[in-house]
């Protein structure tokens, strides 16, 4: 590759595609959507503060958050261009109570269902910092040409066809995965384009980062608290003390623990049985990520990806990251 050669992830896409034989291109066709809605997101973050973008929405989601004005519009846009793209017979977001059937001659067709967080960070939006946004992609249970059913959505995250987060931050990135392992492609503004930047990521097995939001220290389970303490003892051969990074965005801290080696956790606690985070459009393509790149995903017991479905907005304790850590803190969990 000369020192000026880009691969665009429009070319990376028809190139992969090419490899497939009889493939009609629909896969490829729905991941360029996905692009265009990351770019037009893209675009709103990077003005938030001079648009009218910034703040509440005025109500509040399933989730029973109050909505910022971008959850909104990322929510919109994403619909828009899924719905566009013809490959899709329906779509599932965290911003929406129930999956949106879209019931017109080409979302009918659609092989694919769709699952998004489409704003991944909220509280962070009108601070400046970095966002995300998470999605996943399955092929359809039901038959082609008739209604999605709810059915489509609660398929177990081994079965996903594709996951990926866009990552607005100091530069915008898109990566993901088909189950061929995980690419970066890093949007040039002056040309529009995602550009192949970090070819084949792998996760280091371990890492000296912890990633958890320390003030809920007092209800957490008793193995957390006891690696908490692990991480902050002093052991030269161990490395430690480790860091502690915690941006609040879980796309923000999962990419740079994938990229440097780190743990993610957001567990159980007593007030919360089941954690924050969302199996089916956080947890599970942010794990189908983490093992394509050598690591792993957990609630706490077993595979993010084995657990099977019972709703759409459920819950599970979460953690990922460098596969090592990952199987230490469940160690521990067990013990305590
Ligand atoms: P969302 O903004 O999509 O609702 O997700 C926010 C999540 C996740 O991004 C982050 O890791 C976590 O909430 C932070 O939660 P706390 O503020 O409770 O630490
Ligand atoms: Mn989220
Ligand atoms: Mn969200
Ligand atoms: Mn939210």
């Amino acid at each position: 590759m000369t020192k000026f050669e880009v691969t665009t992830l429009s070319e990376y896409i028809l190139n992969k595609q090419m490899t497939i034989p009889q493939s009609r291109g629909g896969f490829s066709h729905l991941l360029h959507h996905v692009s265009t809605a990351a770019r037009m997101v893209n675009r709103e973050v990077n003005k938030a503060g001079l648009v009218d973008i910034l703040g509440e929405a005025g109500n509040t989601n399933v989730q029973g958050e109050d909505q910022k004005k971008l959850d909104v519009f990322a929510n919109d846009h994403f619909i828009d261009a899924i719905r566009g793209c013809g490959e899709v017979c329906a779509i599932a977001s965290e911003e929406n109570e129930s999956f949106i059937f879209f019931d017109d001659e080409k979302g009918r067709n659609g092989k694919y269902v769709f699952l998004m967080d489409p704003l991944d960070g909220s509280s962070n939006i009108d601070v400046n910092v970095s966002i995300g946004t998470i999605f996943s992609i399955y092929r359809r249970v039901t038959p082609v040409g008739e209604k999605a059913s709810m059915e489509d959505f609660l398929q177990p995250g081994t079965a996903q066809l594709a996951a990926g987060y866009i990552l607005y931050g100091s530069s915008t990135m898109l990566v993901y995965t088909t189950g061929n392992g995980v690419n970066g492609f890093t949007l040039d503004p002056s040309i529009g384009e995602f550009c192949l930047s970090h070819r084949h990521i792998q996760t280091p097995e371990d890492g000296r980062i912890y990633s958890i939001n320390e003030g809920n220290y007092k209800k957490f389970p008793k193995g957390v608290k006891k690696y908490i303490k692990y991480c902050q003892e002093r052991d030269d051969a161990t490395q430690r003390p480790y860091t502690s990074r915690y941006i609040g965005s879980l796309v923000a801290d999962f990419h740079r623990n994938l990229l440097k080696g780190g743990i993610f956790i957001y567990p159980e606690t007593e007030t919360a049985p089941l954690g924050k985070l969302r199996l089916l459009y956080e947890c599970n393509p942010i794990a189908f990520l983490a093992e394509q790149a050598g690591g792993r995903a957990s609630n706490g017991e077993k595979r993010i990806m084995e657990i099977q479905p019972t709703s759409l907005h459920q819950r599970v304790p979460f953690y990922t990251g460098s596969k090592n850590m990952v199987a230490m803190i469940e160690d521990y969990l067990t013990d305590f």
